[in-house]
This record gives structure tokens, sequence and C-alpha cells, in this order.
């Protein structure tokens, strides 16, 4: 009798609860090391306003020219620059707190990451956003790419690397212009690094940055009309000729350089 009990016991054992917890066995699924390597995007979060850091987004601060208003006539007129700087760019910088003001999630963040990640703005304030954060960190970015020392030929690693990949700098040059003057209507032309990090000249259309295509952008001309039209008129090609003239090969190299 013993042992038919014994031998039932371990029978439903064997046939009914050990399957039942076999089956509850899930186990969790360890994930594989995935290689950390940042992509361009990931790493542009850090470093596209400046060389070493990202833009704050609230409160947005018109950054001081570090220049003279009348310090780059080589190019650009001083009238041009005050109010491209203290109307223009004033106005993008005053705008973005206007649109951020009722959004406290949002003011944490950088320009850039606004940028990279525009369907996470609500749709009310998105193009608003879209057009001045835009707009704050192109223009801040373009002051720092001028200087009253600036033109000439390019220098340290990104004269060799312009030189490898156009053939010269005045083949570099000529394509640059080209692609300025045929960006209809307003917006920038911009010598950015690719996804394969090689350089490359790309336009962009109003205030829209390179990384919202995921470009790192490590020069870049303002082709709107404000830029220049006080002194050139409807003669765009012309000012994009002179605007070599006050490059800022070091600034240049030191952008060309964050993402290597
Ligand atoms: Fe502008």
């Amino acid at each position: 009798m013993i042992r038919f009990w014994r031998e039932t016991i371990i029978c439903v054992l064997t046939t009914i609860v050990l399957p039942i917890l076999l089956n509850s066995y899930n186990p969790v699924p360890i994930a594989e090391a995935q290689p950390t390597t940042p992509t361009t995007t990931d790493r542009s979060l850090l470093s596209v306003a400046y060389p070493n850091r990202a833009l704050s987004a609230y409160p947005a601060k018109l950054p001081p020219l570090p220049y003279a208003y009348g310090a780059l006539t080589k190019a650009i007129d001083a009238e041009t620059m005050k109010l491209h700087h203290s109307a223009h760019h004033a106005s993008y910088v005053n705008n973005l707190n206007d649109a951020l003001k009722q959004y406290p999630n949002l003011q944490k963040r950088s320009v850039e990451s606004l940028l990279l990640d525009l369907n996470s703005v609500p749709e009310n304030i998105r193009t608003k956003v879209r057009n001045n954060a835009g707009g704050h960190l192109n223009h801040t970015i373009f002051w720092q790419l001028m200087s009253p020392q600036g033109g000439g030929q390019p220098t340290g690693a990104i004269a060799q690397e312009i030189n490898k990949t156009f053939g010269s700098f005045d083949a570099f040059k000529k394509e640059f212009n080209a692609a300025g003057a045929a960006r209809f209507g307003s917006g920038w032309v911009w010598l950015v690094r690719n996804p394969q990090n090689q350089l490359q000249i790309v336009t962009t259309a109003n205030q829209d940055n390179p990384i919202m295509d995921g470009f790192y952008p490590i020069m870049g001309n303002d082709v709107w009309e404000h830029a220049y039209y006080l002194k050139y008129r409807n003669r765009r090609a012309d000012y994009l000729n002179n605007w070599w003239n006050v490059v800022n090969w070091p600034q240049i190299n030191r952008r060309s350089q964050s993402l290597q």
C-alpha cells in the first residue's frame, strides 16, 4: 500500500507538476554587449554651438560679438553687422524664450537637443522653436567663424582635409560659393562632417541646422538677404566671394577636430 502511494506521488510529480514548473521558467535574455562608439548625432549634442559645449535653450541669451560691429569691413559693413546681431539674432533669442516660457521640461534642454528631436516639442510651438532655436544656434556659430584677422589660406588639419576632399582650396571655395548662390530663398551654406566622417558641402533652408539631417556643422555662411543686402544689394555672389576675407581658420580647425 505504501509503495502504491509512493509511486502515485512520483508519477503525479513527474507528469504534471514538473512540466508546469519547467514551462513557468522564463529566463531573462542577457543582452549582448553592443559597441558604444557614439554616432555623429550623439556627439554633436556636446559641441555644436561651441567647440566644447552646447547652447542653453532657456533663458536663451544673445552672446556678445567677439569683435566690434565695424571690425569685419573687409567683407561686411558695420551697420549690417549691428542689425544682424542686435536685431535679427536678438529676435530669435526673444522668440525662443517666448515659445518655451510655458514649458519647464523643455527649458531644461539644450537648443541642440530640441532641434534633434522636434517631435518631442508640442505641435503648437514646434515651428516657432524650429525657426528660433535654429536661428539662435546658427548665428551663435556664425559670429565665431569670422575674425578681423581672418581670411587667407586655411591652416592646420582642415587645410589638408579640404585639399584631400575637394582637390584644392580654390576648388572648395568655388563649390561652397556655388552652393550658397544656388540656395533658393533664405538659408545657409555649410561645410559639414557627414556620418561617414567625411567633409561635405550642404545647404539648409530658413534657420535649419545640419544636425537636423545628421551632419556636424564645421563652418557655414548665412545667405539670408539680411546678412548682406545693405552693402551688396542683390549681389549675393559678391558677398559670398568677399566673405572669405574674414573667415576664422583657427576656430574652424577647433570645430573640425571636435568630433575626431
Ligand atoms: Fe542671419
